[in-house]
Formats: structure tokens, C-alpha cells, sequence
């Protein structure tokens, strides 16, 4: 019985870690060139569907913050491709 209540209680554990979150950046995270290609990738993917890619320069890190936070659900992005995405963009914004 102890068993079971205990893969209940690691179960829920693992649906609520897993469940859908909100997409929240908030600054930047990763710098490797590994996860700065793979955010470009995204980007260039997964952003030019409603409308023509955005010039990373149209925005200021602070500005990239909030228009990824309304883009990134509308792209379907995880959190981790939210954040890799906005590390990308911030990178080559060059402000
Ligand atoms: C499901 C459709 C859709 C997808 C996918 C999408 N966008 Fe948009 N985007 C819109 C619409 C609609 C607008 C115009 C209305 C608005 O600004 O909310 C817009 C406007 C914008 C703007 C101009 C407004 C501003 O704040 O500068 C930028 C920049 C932008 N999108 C970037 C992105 C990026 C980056 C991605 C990929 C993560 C993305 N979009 C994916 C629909 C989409």
C-alpha cells in the first residue's frame, strides 16, 4: 500500500513539473554558440509563418522580452526554445 501511494504522489509530482507553463524569459540565460545556433534555427523556423522574419535589430533586449513573451505561444515555443530564441536575438541585436 505504501508503494502505491507513493507512485501516486511521485506521479503528480512528475504531471505538474511536466504540465504546460507559462513561457517566462525574462533576461538572458544561455551564451554557448551551441545554444545560439540552435535558438537561430528556431527562430528562423518558427517565426516567419504569419509574417516575414523580424529584424533582430527592430528590438532592444528589454523590447525582445515582451514581444517574444505575446510571439512564443503564438509559435507553439517551449520555454527552453523561448529562451534560446531570445539569447540569440539579443545577441545579434547588437544593443
Ligand atoms: C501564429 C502566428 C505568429 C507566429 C508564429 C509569430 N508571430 Fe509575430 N506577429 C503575429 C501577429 C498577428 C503580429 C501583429 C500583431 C501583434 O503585434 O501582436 C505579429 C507581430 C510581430 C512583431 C511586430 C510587433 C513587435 O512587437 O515588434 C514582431 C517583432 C514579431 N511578431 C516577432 C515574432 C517572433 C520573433 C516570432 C517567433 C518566436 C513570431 N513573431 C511568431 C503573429 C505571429
Amino acid at each position: 500500500m505504501k508503494k502505491v501511494v507513493f507512485s501516486f504522489v511521485l506521479g503528480s509530482v512528475f504531471l505538474v513539473s511536466c504540465g504546460p507553463k507559462s513561457t517566462a524569459v525574462t533576461g538572458p540565460k544561455y551564451t554557448s554558440s551551441e545554444q545560439l545556433a540552435q535558438g537561430k534555427t528556431v527562430f528562423e523556423n518558427s517565426c516567419n509563418r504569419c509574417h516575414k522574419l523580424p529584424d533582430p535589430a527592430k528590438h532592444d533586449n528589454q523590447g525582445w522580452i515582451k514581444t517574444l513573451s505575446r510571439m512564443a505561444p503564438k509559435a507553439k515555443l517551449n520555454t527552453d526554445q523561448h529562451q534560446m530564441v531570445y539569447d540569440y536575438l539579443i545577441s545579434v541585436n547588437k544593443k
